[in-house]
């Protein structure tokens, strides 16, 4: 295999150079931590699914028209991405009560939330990603109040679609973070949907049973963590084995 040119190491990515200009590749690991990486483990097959589980999200958001900076699946760990100019947010939205939210206004886990709540975290490991009001995001130029409204209508396009798909297998989609980036093309800027879609970063509950089928089982040690994605998978019809022409499609829940 050619030698590329390492260029970041995240705590459950890496990205290295692409193969053309203007590409790059993402490659997904099992790592995963906690708590900004104050809990420290392996999610064996991780990897795996959730390469296939974000190509199968990114490209479903592509077909309705939210730009990503998706391009297509190299192999089991590898996807081919567009290098964007990430913006320095996560935005986390909520439509049920649970984690931070639930924690730190101690509002009961759980409880549906009567509308969608929009949250900005900055992205600092040295800070713990502090919350952060649109306020200090002009201010400090992380982005331009234009770039937030696009990221906004984006989010709630995404939280929408998201959840109806979700929904459709049985599985409710509580929270999850989004990150952007800006896509230059002929001095044009746009904004992209980037990084993954996936248990990682989302809260997917059952939505007969409320059984937790994403990051939280690692975070919480409530055990069958592999199981857990495995199922999210599963259920949308991707399972890895199955294979690029073997797919079933969504199993869709009575
Ligand atoms: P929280 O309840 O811990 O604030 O998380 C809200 C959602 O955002 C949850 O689905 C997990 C996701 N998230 C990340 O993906 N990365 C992060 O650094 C944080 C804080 C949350």
């Amino acid at each position: 295999m050619a030698r590329r040119r390492q260029l970041y190491e995240g705590k459950a990515k890496i990205l290295f150079e692409g193969p053309e200009p203007g590409t790059l590749v993402q490659y997904f690991k099992d790592d995963a931590t906690a708590g900004n990486g104050a809990k420290k483990g392996t999610i064996t097959g991780k990897g795996v699914l959730n390469n296939r589980i974000s190509e199968y999200l990114m490209t479903r958001l592509s077909e309705i028209g939210i730009p990503n900076h998706f391009i297509r699946r190299l192999n089991m760990r590898e996807q081919l991405i567009r290098e964007v100019e990430i913006i320095p947010l996560e935005v986390v939205v909520r439509n049920v009560a649970a984690g931070s939210l639930a924690t730190r206004l101690g509002i009961t886990e759980g409880q549906r939330l009567p509308r969608s709540i929009i949250e900005y975290y900055y992205k600092n490991d040295q800070l713990n990603d502090p919350m952060v009001a649109e306020e200090h995001i002009t201010c400090f130029g992380w982005a331009a109040t234009q770039d937030l409204d696009d990221m906004v209508a984006l989010t709630l396009r995404v939280n929408d679609f998201l959840t109806g798909l979700f929904l459709g297998v049985g599985i409710t989609l509580v929270d999850f973070k989004l990150e952007f980036g800006r896509l230059w093309e002929n001095e044009e800027m746009r904004i992209v949907l980037a990084d993954e879609i996936s248990p990682d970063n989302c809260r997917l509950w059952d939505a007969k049973t409320g059984e937790k089928m994403d990051k939280d089982r690692f975070r919480r040690d409530l055990g069958k963590v592999e199981e857990g994605y495995q199922e999210v998978a599963r259920r949308l019809g991707i399972l890895p084995e199955a294979g690029p022409r073997d797919m079933t499609g969504p199993e869709v829940m009575q």
